[in-house]
């Protein structure tokens, strides 16, 4: 499929004036908006998330020719780094993760990164970045336009913001300026309702709700975002997605790696807080929402955030029958022998923190009545495997009983996020041969035989977004809000009562518990990739 590369005022004449007959409308449709000119702030520019997404993701979207010719970014942090040393690493890591890395494709990029160092905390850091924005933005012809981006650790969210404030940099009370100074922030978006909120707060001080773009990288996968179209695109199926033909939803984030070099963050988060309350959650508002009016960025969060309040909250006498929690113990996984969490270096040995979480959830409205969610997450699982799949009732009546098919297997829409993204449908039907010879065959649709493409990275998407201003694949303040509070109680309880998650080996596809709670509604979870 071919891509146009059209600038905001260019989509509105094409679409409006000038059609030629070289530009179909499917052409209009599957345009990129490019972005205008912009200045990218990047506070914790010599970190991790910089160097592997925010960079990486980036050139991808410069080599598109998505990115304006008037741009830069200006790295901060509190590493003294100098804008050459800054360029540097931005050139190893494009070199290890990009194609077409010759210096006549990444040098007008390479040369558009800056880099100030200082500490989060002093003002006077703050009113360096001003003196550098004024002075590159004449350098570059970027007239006002920036997207502040936290690539830091979410305790200096708040420091950051207030100086951001308080240097006049993110301009809340000048609408215009206003729509062209965004703020781009990490997940975990707080620890808590109550950390949440107040972070919301200390926020809303100094931005505006149509300034901040909270990023869930889940949300800027093809696949996910592909959710939207299958549902609402297609007349078949939103007439059977409902609780008279739906028996139950399993929605699985299967992990092989462990907590990785990510110790002190994640000891303190547990899966629940990692994946769970935002990655699982918003898959599940996408799969189980009402059809929003539009495609527009409120719209669609208008409908996530009532599908999110509907569901049922969680009995805190009984949460072991709807919520397990799991830590992974030593194992092996694809043959290579690994430690348990409590082994894993920079990790407490005595931890209680879950690395896996099984749960079910109710819904209560008219659409899903009665219908079980059930939700699993865990690292170092035998397989990565990320899917929603949708089971259908059975046939209310067999007439192939005499035959001794009485008993029908239910039909599975399975929605496969990741890894061989697709989607497949089983579905009955008669083997050539005896009679009543029946057996159970996929539809399969798989993106990578069909688009003959790499699914690309979920930064690029988001990036982009951030940069043209299009908030609908950001989670907005009550979204999170209502996420917590959901599961700030179950955090709660878990903290005061003594028990220590259960011990699965690692490379296990499941534990007793966890299997426990969905048996006993007389169901059973999908094997790990398939089936
Ligand atoms: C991140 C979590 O948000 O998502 C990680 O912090 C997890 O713990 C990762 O590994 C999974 O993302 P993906 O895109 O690899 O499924």
């Amino acid at each position: 499929m071919s891509r146009l590369k059209i600038s905001r005022s260019g989509l509105r004449k094409v679409a409006m004036q000038e059609i030629r007959p070289s530009v179909t409308q499917r052409d209009i449709i599957c345009a990129e908006i490019a972005a205008p000119p912009t200045a990218i702030v990047v506070f914790g520019a010599s970190g991790d998330l910089t160097r592997r997404k925010l960079l990486v993701g980036l050139i991808e979207l410069f080599k598109r020719g998505l990115l304006n010719e008037r741009f830069y970014l200006l790295g901060c942090g509190r590493k003294k780094l100098t804008s050459k040393q800054l360029r540097q690493i931005a050139q190893q890591a494009i070199q290890e993760n990009s194609t077409d890395t010759s210096a006549k494709a990444i040098a007008p990029f390479i040369n558009s990164l800056y880099y100030v160092s200082g500490d989060y905390n002093d003002a006077s850091f703050y009113e360096n970045i001003k003196i550098k924005l004024a002075e590159l933005g004449k350098k570059h012809k970027v007239d006002g336009a920036v997207v502040f981006y936290l690539a830091v650790p979410p305790f200096l969210y708040g420091t950051i913001v207030k100086h951001l404030g308080s240097a006049g940099l993110s301009c809340p009370d000048e609408p215009d300026s206003r729509q062209r100074v965004r703020l781009v922030l990490e997940k975990p978006f707080g620890f808590s309702l109550q950390s949440a909120v107040e972070l919301n707060n200390k926020i809303h001080r100094c931005f505006d709700e149509s300034q901040i773009y909270r990023i869930d990288h889940y949300l800027g996968k093809e696949t996910v975002q592909n959710i939207l179209m299958f549902r609402f695109a297609n007349t078949i199926f939103e007439p059977v997605w409902n609780r008279n033909y739906i028996d139950g939803v399993q929605i699985t984030i299967a992990e092989t790696i462990g907590v990785e070099h990510r110790a002190s963050y994640y000891d303190k988060a547990g899966a629940l807080r990692d994946i769970f309350q935002n990655h699982m959650l918003q898959m599940l508002a996408l799969v189980a929402m009402e059809p929003p009016i539009s495609f527009e960025a409120d719209h669609v969060r208008d409908e996530k955030v009532k599908l999110l309040r509907s569901i049922r909250p969680f009995k805190l006498g009984e949460l072991d029958d709807v919520i397990v929690r799991g830590q992974y113990g030593p194992g092996s996984i694809n043959g290579r022998e690994v430690v348990g969490y409590r082994e894993e270096p920079g990790i407490n040995p005595e931890s209680r923190t879950e690395t896996f979480i099984a749960a079910k959830l109710l819904i209560d409205n008219w659409r899903w009545k009665g219908v079980p969610f059930y939700l699993r997450t865990g690292k170092r699982l035998a397989r990565k495997n990320t899917e929603i799949a949708i089971t259908f009732k059975q046939v209310p009546h067999s007439m192939f009983i005499s035959a001794g098919l009485g008993d029908m297997p239910s039909n599975v829409l399975v929605l496969r996020i990741q890894p061989q993204e697709g989607i497949s449908l089983s579905f009955q039907a008669k083997q050539p041969g005896s009679k009543a010879c029946m057996s159970t065959l996929n539809m399969n649709f798989s993106y990578k035989s069909v688009f003959g493409v790499e699914m690309p990275e979920a930064y690029q998407r988001l990036l982009l977004d951030c940069v043209v201003g299009d908030q609908t694949l950001f989670t907005r303040e009550d979204d999170v809000e209502v996420a917590w509070r959901l599961l700030t109680p179950v955090l709660e309880t878990w903290q005061k009562d003594d028990a220590a998650p259960y011990e699965y080996p690692a490379g296990s596809y499941s534990f007793g518990q966890a299997d426990s709670l969905i048996e006993s509604d007389g169901r059973k979870w999908r094997k790990l990739g398939g089936a």
